[in-house]
C-alpha cells in the first residue's frame, strides 16, 4: 500500500470557483465504443485519472491506436475504431490495475472476440467479485474461468447468443458488461435492472450509433450491427464534485461553484441529500445540453442536520456515500442502510469508512449494509488510512476540515484513481 501522507489543516475558511476532472464512467465508456466503432472518434475531457488510464492501456495491447493531440482547448484524445469484433489478441495479461469498470467492461468486450485473454488487476481489483458478470457471459456462450469468481480471469470468446438478463443486483457494471457483449450476439440483448442506476451506456451506444432501446427498467440492444464513431465531450464528473459540495456545506461560510459537472440525472441525487442535510444547492444547466447533460453546481453551507438514506436511493448515489459521510462528521449526522454494495468496491468502504472516521475522533456506527455517523461530536482530528480507495482518501480529507486539530490522510496518493489534483485543489480552496 502507498505511503504519501498529506497533512489537512482544520478550515478557516473554503470556497471559489473550479471545475472537476472529466468524468470516470463516460470516459470508459467512449474510450471503449470508440474502439469498437468503425472510424475515429474524438475525446474531449477525458477522465485523466488512473483508471481511464488503466482501460486505455488494455484498449491498446488488444490493438487500438489511441493518442492525444492538442487542440485549441487542450488535449484531444483519438481512438481510431477497429470496428465491431476487430480488436486483436493480446500477447499478454490485461493489467486493469486498480479499475472495476475497466475488468468488467472488457470482460462483456472480449466474450465477443474470438481469442483468449486475461484479465487481471491490483490487489484489491483481485478481491472483488466478478461473478456477477462472467455468470451472464456465461450463458451469451463465452468461457470465462475466473479464480474462485475473481480475477485472474481468461475469458474466450464465442459467437455470442442474445439474453434477457434479469440483474439480481443494481450494478450499471454488470448492465453495461452484458450489453456490451449483445453488441456482439445474434439477436437482440436485454438487460432488466432491479433499480435504475446510471445509464451512460445506454446514451453512449445511442451516440455511436447503436440500434438500443430502453423501455423503465429494461434495456435493449441490438447486435451484430457496426457501430459509427462520434465526436465525446465528457462533463466534470459530479462524483469528485460531491467531496466540494460536502465540503462547502460542511464549513460555516462556505461557498462552492463548480463549473461544467455533468448533470445526468442518474448521478445528481447526492445534490439532494446536500440539501436534506442543511446546505443551500443551486443548479444551473448550460444551454445545449448534449447525451450528456452538463451545467454549474452551487453549494452554500446551511446550518447541518441528521439526514437518512434509504435503501432505494443507494443506487443512485453510491459512489457519494463516503463524501456525505464526511460531511456528517462536520455536524447533522447521517445513516445510510441498504448499502452493502460498498463492501466490494475498491475497499471495504463500510470497515475502511468507519476505521477512518473513527481515527479522526468520529463516532461510527458500522451495520452489515450500512453505517451511521454522529453529528454531534466535533472531531479532534488524527491520522486516517484510506486503504488505497481514491473516494476514502478525498473523504478522509473533508472530515478533516471541519476538525480541531490537524490530521494527516495515509495513502492519499490514492485520489489519483478519479482526481489527480485532488489535494492541490483542495489547498486553492481552503485559501
Ligand atoms: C460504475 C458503476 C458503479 C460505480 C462505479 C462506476 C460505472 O459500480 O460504483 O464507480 O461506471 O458503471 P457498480 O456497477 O458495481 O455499482
Amino acid at each position: 500500500m502507498s505511503a504519501v501522507e498529506r497533512l489537512v489543516r482544520p478550515a478557516r475558511r473554503f470556497g471559489g470557483r473550479v471545475r472537476v476532472p472529466g468524468d470516470k464512467s463516460i470516459s470508459h465508456r467512449a474510450l471503449i465504443l470508440g474502439a469498437l466503432a468503425t472510424g475515429a472518434t474524438t475525446i474531449r475531457g477525458l477522465a485523466p485519472g488512473g483508471d481511464c488510464q488503466s482501460t486505455r492501456a488494455c484498449l491498446s495491447s488488444l490493438g487500438v491506436r489511441i493518442e492525444e493531440l492538442q487542440g485549441p482547448d487542450g488535449g484531444v484524445w483519438h481512438v481510431e475504431g477497429r470496428g465491431l469484433g476487430g480488436l486483436v489478441a493480446p500477447t499478454g495479461p490485461l493489467d486493469a490495475v486498480n479499475s472495476g469498470t475497466t475488468a468488467r467492461f472488457l470482460m462483456g468486450v472480449l466474450a465477443g472476440h474470438l481469442f483468449p485473454a486475461t484479465l487481471t488487476g491490483d490487489a484489491s481489483l483481485c478481491r472483488r467479485p466478478m461473478g456477477r458478470v462472467a455468470d451472464p457471459l456465461a450463458r451469451m456462450g463465452a468461457r470465462i474461468d475466473t479464480t474462485g469468481g475473481c480475477l485472474p480471469a481468461t475469458i474466450t470468446g464465442a459467437r455470442l447468443r442474445a439474453i434477457t438478463f434479469e440483474m439480481p443486483i443494481p450494478s450499471a457494471q454488470v448492465k453495461s458488461a452484458v450489453l456490451l457483449a449483445g453488441l456482439h450476439a445474434d439477436g437482440t440483448t436485454t438487460v432488466i435492472e432491479p433499480q435504475q442506476t446510471r445509464d451512460h451506456t445506454e446514451r453512449a451506444l445511442a451516440t455511436f450509433g447503436a440500434d438500443v432501446s430502453v423501455d423503465g427498467r429494461q434495456v435493449s440492444v441490438r447486435g451484430v450491427r457496426p457501430l459509427r464513431a462520434a465526436s465525446i465531450v465528457v462533463p466534470g464528473d459530479p462524483s469528485s464534485a460531491a467531496f466540494w459540495g460536502a465540503a462547502a456545506a460542511g464549513i460555516a461560510g462556505a461557498s462552492v461553484v463548480i463549473e461544467g459537472v455533468g448533470l445526468n440525472p442518474t448521478r445528481t441525487s447526492f445534490l439532494r441529500i446536500l440539501e436534506r442535510m442543511g446546505a443551500v444547492v443551486e443548479v444551473q444547466p448550460d444551454g445545449a445540453a448534449g447525451a450528456e447533460p452538463q451545467g454549474t453546481v452551487t453549494v452554500r453551507h446551511g446550518s447541518l442536520r441528521p439526514a437518512v438514506i434509504q435503501p432505494a436511493e443507494v443506487p443512485g448515489l453510491i459512489d457519494e456515500l463516503p463524501a456525505l459521510a464526511a460531511l456528517a462528521t462536520h455536524g447533522g449526522g447521517l445513516s445510510v442502510t441498504g448499502a452493502g454494495e460498498l463492501r466490494v468496491k475498491e475497499s471495504d468502504r463500510i470497515a475502511a469508512l468507519a476505521a477512518g472516521l473513527r481515527a479522526l475522533g468520529a463516532a461510527v456506527q458500522e451495520f452489515d449494509d450500512g453505517f451511521s455517523v454522529s453529528g454531534a461530536r466535533r472531531l479532534a482530528g488524527g491520522i486516517a488510512d484510506a486503504a488505497g480507495d481514491h473516494r476514502l482518501a478525498m473523504a478522509f480529507a473533508i472530515a478533516a476540515l471541519g476538525a480541531g486539530g490537524e490530521s494527516i490522510v495515509r495513502g492519499a496518493d490514492a485520489a489519483a484513481v478519479s482526481y489527480p489534483g485532488f489535494f492541490d485543489a483542495l489547498e486553492e480552496l481552503c485559501r
